[in-house]
């Protein structure tokens, strides 16, 4: 068992959105405000007793986020950094060798392999923050991040390696249960790839509709022959102001 449990925990609208629109993310602008107000008030005792059978079933070392929930999809690669040339630390090829900063026991973990994010804090409850790189982020933004002190992974060459990524967080990290709460494109990505083990949905008494509005799971349609992920509900927790809580795991086909 070489990959760390990988749990999907999010908060959706009935019709599977996570929010209100494609162009911005929800915090920290209206919509998150918005989107509050869709929250009945047994959400947040939900959410919480969620997170506490997470703790109690997995102790999940790592929370993975996309730099979309960061960024806006317009956003493009941090500008006006120093050339990697000019980094003191790190030569050109050690830029992209695994950069772990500090021996933390809890990772906040965000997939940025275009360089979008620029930080303003290292840690936070106790996480520290880890971010997934590839081969193709930008040189001057791994300096960056090892100028600033910020531990990150490098897998895939093109785009971040998902599957290669969660695999070194537990070969490197011990982590061995990883709880994404990212947005659609992020646990997409994480489904094409094969690598959901369990759904954690908080479902919330209101649609929100519209084509492109992020969901569950975006990213590309099944291909020819490809089949939807089969799951097994695990349990179900209906309050009476309407919120749900579905526990599913993903049922492996032999
Ligand atoms: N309701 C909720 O519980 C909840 C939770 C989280 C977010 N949200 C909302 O959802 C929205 C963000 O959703 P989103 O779908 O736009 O963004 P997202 O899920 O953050 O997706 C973009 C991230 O996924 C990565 N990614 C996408 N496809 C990939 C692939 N094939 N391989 C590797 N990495 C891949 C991208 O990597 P690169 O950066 O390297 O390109 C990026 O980090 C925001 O509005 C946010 O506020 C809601």
């Amino acid at each position: 068992m070489d990959k760390p449990r990988v749990v999907v925990s999010v908060t959706t609208s009935v019709d599977g959105r996570v929010s209100l629109r494609r162009d911005r993310p929800l915090m920290p602008t209206d919509d998150g405000k918005v989107w509050e107000t869709l929250r009945p008030p047994s959400a947040p005792g939900v959410e919480e007793a969620r997170a506490a059978l997470l703790e109690r079933l997995y102790s999940p070392t790592v929370t993975l986020e996309g730099s979309g929930s960061m960024v806006p999809p317009s956003a493009g690669p941090l500008t006006g950094l120093p050339p990697a040339s000019a980094s003191a630390s790190a030569s050109a090829g050690e830029l992209y060798e695994d950069f772990v900063a500090v021996d933390a026991s809890r990772w906040f973990t965000v997939v940025d392999g275009r360089g979008r994010v620029r930080w303003t804090m290292k840690e936070a409850g106790g996480q520290h923050l880890l971010v997934l790189v590839s081969r193709a982020t930008p040189a001057a933004y791994l300096a960056y991040l090892r100028r600033e002190e910020i531990s990150y992974l490098v897998a895939g060459t093109q785009r971040v390696d998902l599957g290669a990524a969660v695999r070194r967080m537990r070969s490197l990290l011990g982590v061995t249960c990883v709880v994404s709460t990212g947005g659609g494109e992020l646990n997409g990505a994480l489904l094409r790839a094969g690598l959901v083990d369990e759904i954690q949905l908080i479902v919330l008494p209101a649609a929100v509709g519209g084509s492109g509005t992020p969901g569950l799971f975006d990213g590309p349609a099944l291909a020819d022959g490809e089949l939807p992920t089969r799951l097994r509900l695990l349990s179900s927790q209906t309050e009476a102001d309407g919120t749900l809580w579905l526990r599913y795991e993903v049922v492996r086909s032999r």
